[in-house]
This record gives C-alpha cells, structure tokens and sequence, in this order.
C-alpha cells in the first residue's frame, strides 16, 4: 500500500481499490464458518463474532494509517453487516438500484469482498463525482424508493456523458472504500446459484466536517 498515492486517489476520485486487506484463506474460512452457521441456525452469533474479528484485524495498520491521513485525524467504523446476498438480492434489493445515500458528510463505505467478484459478478459499480452531480441535476437519481433506476445508460447518453460505469476487479479479500453520498453507485445482484459475501462498515471521522 503506498499511502501517500492512495490517498491522493482517494481525494481526486472519492474512490479506492484496497487490495488484499484480509487473507484469502481467512475469507474462505469466514464463509465457511457463516455457512457452518446457517445450517446450525447460529447465523446471529457467527456474524457477530465474524464482524467483531473482521473490525479488529482491518483497523490496524497500513488501513488505519491510510484513513487516518485521508480524514486528517481518527475514523470509527460503524454499523457492520455480513452479508451473503443471493441473485435475487433480497435482503437488500433497493441497493441494485443507481442512488446515492444519505448521512452524514465525509461519511463513506468499505466493502470487504469475501469471495471475487470473478466467482459471482456482484460488484459494487460507480459513476464519477461530475457525472453523478449532472445526473443528481436532472433529476436521474431520486431519493423515492420506488423510482430508482436499475439503469442510467439512457440518462448519460440524454446529457452527452460517457456510459462507462467505475468496476473494480475484486479478489477475496480486497475491498472498495468509497464515498456513497457523493458518487452514484449500485451493487449487481449475483449471478444465477452464486452468492457475494460481504462486509461492509460505514467509516466516520471522529471530527466534523469543516
Ligand atoms: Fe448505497
């Protein structure tokens, strides 16, 4: 990790690709522990002992540093979530949907991919900070729940901007952080008998916003 590049990055862009922030084989044992669990009707405790571990390797070192300077001072990570989402992505279905969240400013997102994208084509996909303030201005990503769009390729062609949508390629392990307030994304529902284990946390600097 070259702290000094990546934080740079993450100013100009709002969005970051961390690799290989836990160890593959620990990812492939976390899921199968969850699984372990599932079949055990134990999936409450699991996911907590899972976050607990998950937040207390994650939020050290190069990590820690790396947040440290981009916020310029402490984060906390808060509102951890497993999840093991379907292709029908039904425990959290709104996020297929191009939006922008809400919260609090400064606030952004870290997706730890637990198994690669290359296995279940879940990704977590992003438009850039000029294209989102163009499509938010004309109206394309409204708050309402029930008229978000799965697709936005028409609107950017209706505002003479590129349709290219930002994708990581993300190995088990590797996660994206990036700000969701401020950059219109969506996350791909799995493909068809394969599921995407995430964890997520919401990074919030300790000190306000100036
Ligand atoms: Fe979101």
């Amino acid at each position: 990790m070259n702290i000094e590049q990546d934080v740079d990055h993450l100013q100009r862009h709002l969005s970051l690709h961390l690799h290989n922030v836990l160890p593959a084989p620990l990812c492939a044992g976390m899921i199968a522990r969850y699984e372990h669990a599932r079949a055990d009707g134990e999936t409450e405790r699991v996911t907590a002992e899972l976050l607990r571990e998950c937040e207390e390797r994650l939020f050290t070192g190069e990590l820690n540093t790396l947040l440290d300077a981009y916020f310029q001072g402490p984060v906390k990570p808060r509102w951890p979530l497993f999840e093991a989402v379907d292709s029908r992505a039904s425990t959290n279905l709104l996020n297929t949907y191009w939006h922008l969240d809400t919260g609090t400013r400064n606030t952004h997102k870290l997706f730890v991919y637990l198994n690669p994208v290359a296995e279940h084509g879940g990704n977590t996909v992003m438009v850039d900070v000029e294209r989102t303030k163009r499509l938010r201005q004309a109206g394309q990503l409204p708050m309402a729940l029930d008229e978000r769009k799965q697709d936005v390729t028409e609107a950017l062609e209706q505002l003479g901007l590129s349709t290219e949508v930002l994708a990581y390629d993300l190995k088990a392990g590797d996660a994206v952080l990036f700000d969701p307030i401020t950059l219109a994304h969506r996350c791909l529902p799995p493909r068809e008998g394969r599921l995407r284990y995430t964890i997520c946390f919401s990074i919030v600097p300790e000190r306000a916003p100036a």
